[in-house]
């Protein structure tokens, strides 16, 4: 029988963090929705506003509510690598002072290419063009800080390459720190599966502390 929890997502405006409170509704979690400008009318859902710039409030949000677990689905435009790394470390910092259990929704430029190993995606030109090389590498550092950080309980996992607004079909399979294609040669899963996947790991989770997914066509 599936045990309820009470899991904070930080980043609860956006397109993954609305797709993962959706899911966690839907099997009967409590949320509390953590943004600067959260909305959310759903009763099960507490929300409260907090910039993840400021570390007290991070904290003081987190230990009101006793969550089991915190999704940081955080992004700022144009990206600010040292935004990313700086809430990454607020909520590793305030989740092992609390016990909480952390899944951080990161980038698929910190998984290793497919058939070479040694070369991670945001440092591949056949995924990564160079304009876009930035926004990857930042998926890195933020992996970089999970790993070194010495308490925190943390799970990172990357998207495939192309992640965005779709249909919830449940359907998708799950690897480590490689980059995946489904069957169709595609690289690519919908935010909503995603959220599916998110939900799978908090609610049993995995051996693995870098993860990734991709969506299987029928
Ligand atoms: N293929 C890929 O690798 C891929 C693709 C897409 C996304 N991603 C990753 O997935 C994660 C989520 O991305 P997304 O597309 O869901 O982002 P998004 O739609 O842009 O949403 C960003 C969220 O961050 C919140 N936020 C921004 N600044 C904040 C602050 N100072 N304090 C508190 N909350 C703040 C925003 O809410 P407020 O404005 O209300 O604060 C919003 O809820 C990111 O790590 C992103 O890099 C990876």
């Amino acid at each position: 029988m599936r045990t309820h929890k009470t899991i904070a997502v930080l980043g609860a405006t956006g397109m993954v963090g609305s797709r993962v409170i959706t899911e966690a509704r839907v099997r009967g979690h409590r949320v509390l929705a953590l943004s600067r400008k959260p909305e959310n009318e759903d009763p099960a859902v507490t929300s409260v506003a907090v910039d993840v710039g400021d570390r007290d409030a991070v904290h003081g949000a987190l230990a009101d509510s006793a969550a089991d677990a915190v999704v940081l689905a955080v992004r700022t435009f144009p990206l600010d690598p040292a935004f990313l790394v700086d809430a990454t470390s607020t909520v590793l910092d305030a989740a092992a002072h609390l016990g909480i259990r952390v899944l951080v929704t990161g980038g698929a430029g910190a998984l290793r290419s497919p058939g070479d190993p040694g070369l991670l995606v945001a440092d591949n030109p056949a995924y990564v063009p160079p304009e876009v090389r930035t926004v990857a590498a930042a998926g890195i550092a933020q992996l970089r800080t999970c790993q070194a950080h010495a308490t925190a309980d943390w799970v990172y996992l990357s998207p495939p390459a192309l992640l965005e607004p779709g249909p919830r079909t449940g359907r998708y399979r799950r690897g480590t720190d490689t980059l995946l294609t489904g069957t169709d040669g595609r690289s690519w899963i919908s935010a909503e599966d995603l959220a599916v996947a998110v939900l799978d790991e908090l609610e049993i989770p995995g051996p693995d502390r870098h993860i990734t997914v991709v969506h299987t066509p029928e």
